[in-house]
């Protein structure tokens, strides 16, 4: 993540100007003056009032010492809430992540639901930027969640525009996470991996320039909230991100089918590359993608960030030994106790964590660190099975006659 961008950076400083007084008097200003578009996205995109919550795909965090807040996530975003209604509409019993609220938003998922119930088809893209080794907790819920015909993104180029990591550590890091991917179960006869690196070209890269020529860079930067220091890469780069949302990107998967629906799942701190997409789409006579969200795997810390690749103390990776496992939940993991022994005494313990109060937080924690384990032993074995020609099998541009059967 640039420094720029977070919360106490160039920008968080120009946003401190604007409180109180001072603020007033430019809210003033500005209720007299016509907005130009851009500065419209601006306001979008930041966000008008003196939030302190900072959502996007580069930072997660709440409010001081504050959960995220999801509701304001929605309302900011306009994205919709997956209410009862929806859920109802799935018509079979919803899996778990939706019943239990981990997906909680979304932008026509309806229109993909009826779409189904008069069987017609439709696709997943989903996608990972390799920044870290393997994969956390975090990045398995769009994984677990996605069934087939798929295809998966790989955003190697990403990583090497925002990581400053060398270019042939991001192609590395794209085949070791495309292990862990695979490790999820997928079946190589409905689903297609693809790094940039290795994909870019042909009608995928045509649909590329066209949505970069449909978007300004004012509006890029507007939305990633990029500034003149910026690379030109990073600005080019949403488009990459849109393209695998379109199936003519896809000649050898979807050729003939142009009206092919696409549904992406993914955590809501991808919203803005969607939203961008779902923008460009109509100009480029394409349909727009719909999405379902899900909200962030907590960090170990708490619920006010997300479990990030980037912070190791803060996530669980699939490849974390048992040792580690409880190492970081005992020393890292928000039990509610408070953090000193001066504070936990005068307050008690925050007993939202585990509210019933049955369980004290060494229990808490070490059942806490079973259930971990468990899974990540599971897919550690799974993963271990894994060979570079399996990789080789699922990133092969080739057809895939059976993908809807
Ligand atoms: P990346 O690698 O940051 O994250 C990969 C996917 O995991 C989700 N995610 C999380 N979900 C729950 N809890 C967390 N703590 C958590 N952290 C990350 C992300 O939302 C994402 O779905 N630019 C993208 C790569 C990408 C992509 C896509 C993602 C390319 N095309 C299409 C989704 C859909 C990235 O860097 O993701
Ligand atoms: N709400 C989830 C539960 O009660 C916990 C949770 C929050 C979660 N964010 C998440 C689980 C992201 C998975 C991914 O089960």
């Amino acid at each position: 993540m640039s420094e720029e961008l977070g919360p106490g950076g160039k920008k968080g400083a120009l946003m401190e100007l604007l409180k109180g007084k001072e603020r007033e008097q430019i809210l003033e200003l500005f209720s007299s003056v016509e907005f130009c578009q851009h500065c419209l996205d601006a306001m979008e995109s930041r966000g008008g009032e003196d939030e302190q919550q900072v959502v996007n795909p580069w930072v997660v965090s709440a409010k001081d010492g504050g959960k995220i807040d999801y509701d304001k996530l929605i309302d900011k975003f306009g994205c919709q809430r997956i209410d009862q209604s929806i859920i109802d509409l799935v018509g079979r019993p919803p899996h778990v992540f939706l019943r239990r609220g981990v997906f909680f938003a979304h932008r026509d998922f309806n229109h993909i639901l009826d779409a189904y119930e008069k069987g017609q088809k439709f696709y997943l893209y989903t996608g990972r930027g390799p920044s870290s080794e393997s994969l956390h907790l975090g990045h398995l819920i769009p994984f677990m969640f996605t069934k087939l015909p798929l295809v998966i993104q790989l955003t190697d180029d990403e990583k090497f525009l925002w990581k400053n990591l060398s270019l042939e550590e991001c192609k590395r890091l794209a085949r070791e996470n495309a292990k862990g991917i695979i490790a999820c179960g997928f079946d190589v006869s409905k689903t297609f991996i693809f790094t940039d690196f290795g994909y870019l070209g042909g009608a995928f890269y045509e649909n590329a320039v066209k949505v970069q020529n449909h978007v300004s860079s004012n509006k890029v930067k507007a939305i990633f909230g990029l500034d003149g220091e910026d690379s030109v890469g990073k600005t080019s780069f949403p488009a990459l991100q849109a393209a695998p949302a379109f199936p003519s990107s896809f000649p050898h998967l979807f050729s003939g089918k142009d009206d092919l629906r696409c549904l992406i799942p993914c955590a809501i701190d991808q919203d803005p590359y969607f939203r961008m997409t779902r923008d460009v789409a109509p100009r480029l006579r394409y349909r727009k993608p719909s999405l379902i969200e899900s909200t962030f795997f907590p960090a170990l810390q708490g619920e006010n960030g997300k479990m990030s690749a980037s912070d190791p103390n803060s996530a669980i990776y699939v490849t974390d030994s048992a040792k580690v496992i409880k190492n970081k939940i005992n020393k890292y993991a928000f039990s509610g106790g408070q953090d000193s022994l001066e504070k936990h005494t005068k307050y008690g313990a925050n007993l939202e964590e585990y509210a019933a109060g049955r369980m004290l937080t060494g229990e808490v924690k070490q059942r806490l660190a079973e259930v971990l384990t468990e899974m990540v032993e599971r897919h550690r074995l799974a993963r271990a099975n894994v060979t570079e020609e399996m990789v080789d099998a699922f990133m092969k541009v080739r057809p895939l006659p059976n993908m809807f059967d």
